[in-house]
């Protein structure tokens, strides 16, 4: 089957993505299958060959005539963080055209990359969250008014966005304004949450040959002020699988990562990330493209649970194409 992995997009993750999905290429088993690269930009879409030659993607059918030869999809692997890959909208695409891909559905995709819908939505289930304050662009800024229901030191977060972009962590009250304003940068909705105290643990949870499987938790300890960007790619954290948890907290947070999954009906890859306050889970948000470099939390999970990487990107794959 010829697989197209689709990598970049239209956020600010374009690079991060561009190694998770050259990283899909290299491991993708080429006994069974045969692995496309689907650059997905702002610019244009286009799929490589070999020699990374670029040749334009048909967007009528995502096929893609390349050296003299017609090649259509029975299936695409995505790789793409941020819109419009995690968003919901290359899903929606997908299911038009009636091409598997492995990601979720694009409404599990819209609602889960929006952090205030989905933890409102697993609230009732007894999924905790921080305390929050939801503005659109355009909005009243009140700051007293926003203080006095989040606290200090508080994050100011796009609501739409990943890789931490868009964040910052406010501890000072004549700060507020700048989060805000440099959170309204990477989205027109904002959220500005509560401080939460705790133990940070990453929990992947994926669909792994026909079973929901949650994946060996990583505990995540940032040099810096909280999981930036660069703790997160320039080395400046320590992400430790498995994490140095009670078993009781292990239980409790693999249930409830394992319940929001089933909750939201999910298939395909999901890391989530919790904050442990008294062995309590409070949930942060889900990732539904999760980053897969050889680097990233997942694939580090994976290997952790005894999956090389490519069953892992292979059993997608399969489970798409079921
Ligand atoms: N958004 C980044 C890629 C992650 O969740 O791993
Ligand atoms: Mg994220």
């Amino acid at each position: 089957a010829n697989i197209a992995i689709i990598m970049g997009g239209y956020s600010s993750e374009y690079h991060i993505s561009i190694l998770s999905g050259q990283n899909v290429y290299k491991h993708l088993d080429r006994t069974r299958y045969i692995p496309y690269r689907v650059i997905i930009s702002t610019e244009k879409w286009v799929c490589l060959d070999d020699q990374d030659r670029e040749y334009a993607v048909d967007r009528s059918d995502f096929s893609v005539l390349l050296n003299g030869e017609r090649i259509a999809f029975q299936c695409v692997f995505n790789a793409v963080h941020g819109t419009p890959g995690e968003d919901g909208l290359m899903q929606a695409y997908f299911e038009l055209l009636n091409i598997p891909q492995t990601s979720c559905d694009y409404y599990q995709a819209a609602l889960t990359f929006n952090k205030r819908d989905l933890l409102s939505v697993l609230k009732p289930y007894g999924i905790k969250s921080a305390v929050s304050y939801y503005l659109n662009s355009g909005d009243p800024i009140h700051e007293d008014k926003i203080l006095e229901k989040v606290g200090l030191p508080c994050f100011v977060k796009a609501n739409r966005a990943g890789s931490s972009f868009g964040i910052t962590k406010v501890k000072k009250a004549e700060d507020l304004r700048m989060g805000i304003e440099h959170a309204f940068k990477e989205d027109d909705q904002i959220i500005i949450e509560s401080f939460l105290d705790g133990t940070e643990v990453s929990v992947g949870v994926i669909t792994y040959r026909g079973e929901t499987r949650v994946l060996p938790i990583t505990e995540i300890v940032s040099e810096n002020d909280f999981f930036d960007y660069e703790a997160k790619y320039q080395g400046k954290s320590q992400e430790i699988t498995p994490a140095r948890i009670s078993s009781e907290e292990r239980s409790r947070v693999e249930e409830v990562a394992r319940l929001a999954y089933d909750v939201l009906h999910m298939k395909g890859y999901s890391r989530s990330e919790f904050i442990l306050i008294d062995g309590i889970p409070h949930m942060l948000e889900m990732n539904t493209t999760p980053g897969l470099t050889e680097q990233s939390i997942l694939p580090q999970q994976a290997k952790a649970a005894g999956i090389t990487l490519t069953e892992l990107f292979s059993s997608a794959v399969e489970e798409a194409l079921k």
